[in-house]
C-alpha cells in the first residue's frame, strides 16, 4: 500500500476535515512484533503534538497500569483506530473509521498479536463490529475475523474512564491484568483453547 511504509502511515488526504484539523498523522508505537496491541481511538491535542499515541493524562494511567502488571509501555504495541486529531476532539465518524480502517487492519496483520485490546468504546464496537457494552464486557476475549485472520480482541474501558469514574479503575486494572497473561507465548497459544 502506497500510503505506508513497514507499520507507518506516511502520506493520507483521504479525510479533508481531519486533513486541515491535524498537525501531523499519529502512527502507532511500540515492536513491531508486540504480544498486546492496544487501540484507542483517536489522536488527542497532546498526540497531535508529540506525534505519538496517548502521551496524555490518558496514557499516564495506561502507563501506570501497565507498570501495575509488570509491563513497560516500551513492551506493547499501541495505535488508534484512527490516525489523525478530529476537531474539538469530536468522536470519529463512520466515514473516518472507515477511511482509516485499512492502516489498522495492515498493523494487526503486521504486528500479528497474541492479543488486541480495545480501549474504549469506539475501538471496540469497530473491531467487533456491533454495538458494545464497554463495562460489562470489559475482559472478555471475543474472536473476531480481520483480515481473513482469526484475531483474539479483549474489550477494555478507557483509561480517562478511570478519570471520570474512579469505579471503573478496577475494571480497567484487573482487564490489564488478564491481558498480560497473554504477553508470555506459551501461555498466550494454550488459552486460545479456552476461548
Ligand atoms: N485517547 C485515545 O483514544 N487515543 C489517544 O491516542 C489518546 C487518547
Amino acid at each position: 500500500m502506497e500510503q505506508m511504509d513497514g507499520l507507518d502511515v506516511v502520506a493520507c488526504e483521504r479525510c479533508e476535515e481531519l486533513c486541515a484539523s491535524r498537525s501531523r498523522i499519529v502512527n502507532g508505537v511500540g515492536p513491531a512484533d508486540a504480544d498486546l496491541l492496544f487501540v484507542g481511538e483517536a489522536p488527542g491535542a497532546n498526540e497531535d503534538e508529540q506525534g505519538e499515541p496517548f502521551v496524555g493524562r490518558s496514557g499516564d494511567v495506561l502507563d501506570d497500569g501497565l507498570r501495575e502488571v509488570g509491563l513497560d509501555r516500551g513492551d506493547v504495541r499501541i495505535t488508534n483506530c484512527v490516525r489523525c486529531r478530529p476537531p474539538d476532539n469530536r468522536d470519529p465518524r463512520k466515514g473516518e473509521l472507515a477511511n482509516c480502517r485499512e492502516y489498522l487492519e495492515a498493523e494487526i496483520d503486521r504486528v500479528d498479536p497474541e492479543l488486541v485490546i480495545t480501549l474504549g468504546k469506539v475501538p471496540a464496537e469497530h473491531l467487533l463490529g456491533r454495538d458494545v457494552a464497554v463495562t460489562g464486557e470489559a475482559g472478555d476475549v471475543v474472536d473476531v475475523t480481520v483480515e481473513g485472520e482469526p484475531r483474539r480482541v479483549m474489550v477494555c474501558v478507557h483509561p480517562a474512564a478511570t478519570l471520570y469514574d474512579p469505579g471503573q479503575k478496577e475494571t480497567f486494572a484487573s482487564t490489564l491484568a488478564k491481558a498480560a497473561d497473554f504477553t508470555d507465548g506459551e501461555s498466550g497459544q494454550r488459552r486460545l483453547g479456552d476461548y
